[in-house]
């Protein structure tokens, strides 16, 4: 563990554009659930996957339903205003800041990256503190519409400027991603000369597309032979390491260089103090 430590550091120090990306495993250190990890949400509640698949058809069909149901039953992650950011969360805020970390890309809704101090922060799956026009796409902040007191007006679903219905921000299953956290998540995936994965089972499309992206991009590199000669060889532009309690396809696959497994709340800070070492 403390050789692979060392390496992501090193690996991290020497990147001119890396990149992270995040799933649910780094917010479990914070009390919020993930999954389809051991205790996860779906692992133990099947059911519950099965009806998450409905919400989007229900939106579209009826948008008022949807939102008398969202104001009344409880959020499946638990109190979200209460989570607080946990040490994985405040390491990659600290790469960032080092100026190491280039871009978060999160699957998590939970706005916990934000509060770490996370900045250049891409939230793919949306955010539970916004809601978003699903006509002309515009976000908008919970706070800034009083969707309590349209329910108790007969006023529900809320509409935009533009006429169109607003939803919340949240992406649900079978949504398309919104056309800008898709775009950037794309460039900054192919952009990257390495991409640290923390905390995801990697298992959901479009966002486990994003490093297969990044594998595929080889550029060209010249390399000593045994023979001393130098040749010119296509090598992968991004160095790929993952921070996961387990496996996952992307271990298997090769698609990732190597997997340090554990506690992101744990590894990440300890790849923080490392990088400190090596830099000072
Ligand atoms: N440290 C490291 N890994 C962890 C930790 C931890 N503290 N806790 C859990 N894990 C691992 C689990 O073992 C699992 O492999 O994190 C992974 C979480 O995977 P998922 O539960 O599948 O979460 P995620 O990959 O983010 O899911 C993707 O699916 O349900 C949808 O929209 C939802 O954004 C979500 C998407």
């Amino acid at each position: 563990m403390k050789d692979l430590i060392k390496k992501a550091a090193e690996d991290l120090i020497k990147a001119k554009h890396a990149i992270a990306l995040s799933g649910a495993g780094i917010s479990t250190e914070s009390g919020i659930p993930d999954f389809r990890g051991p205790s996860g949400i779906w692992s133990k509640d099947p059911e519950a996957e099965k009806r998450a698949y409905q919400s989007y058809g229900k939106f579209l069909e009826d948008p008022k339903e949807y939102w008398e149901e969202r104001l009344s039953a409880p959020s499946l992650l638990g109190d979200l205003d209460r989570a607080e950011p946990n040490p994985g969360h405040c390491a990659l805020a600290e790469l960032e800041k080092m100026g190491i970390l280039k871009c978060l890309i999160t699957q998590n809704v939970d706005g916990l990256h934000e509060k770490a101090g996370s900045r250049n922060l891409i939230e793919y799956h949306g955010s539970y503190l916004k809601l978003r026009c699903s006509k002309c796409g515009s976000r908008f902040s919970i706070e800034e519409i009083d969707l309590e007191e349209l329910r108790r007006e007969e006023k529900l679903p809320p509409l935009c400027k533009c006429g169109g219905v607003i939803k919340s921000d949240v992406v649900h299953f079978r949504e398309p991603i919104p056309v800008d956290a898709a775009k950037r998540s794309q460039e900054e995936a192919w952009r990257c000369d390495l991409m640290l994965i923390c905390g995801t089972s990697a298992v959901v499309y479009p966002f486990a597309q994003l490093p297969r992206l990044a594998k595929k991009h080889m550029i060209e590199k010249e390399t000593k032979t045994e023979s001393g000669l130098y040749v010119v060889k296509q090598v992968p532009a991004a160095t790929i390491i993952e921070v996961n309690a387990e496996p996952t396809p992307l271990t298997e696959e090769g698609i990732s260089d190597y997997l340090i497994q554990g506690k992101t709340g744990e590894i990440l800070p300890e790849i923080v103090q490392e990088v400190k070492r090596i830099v000072i």
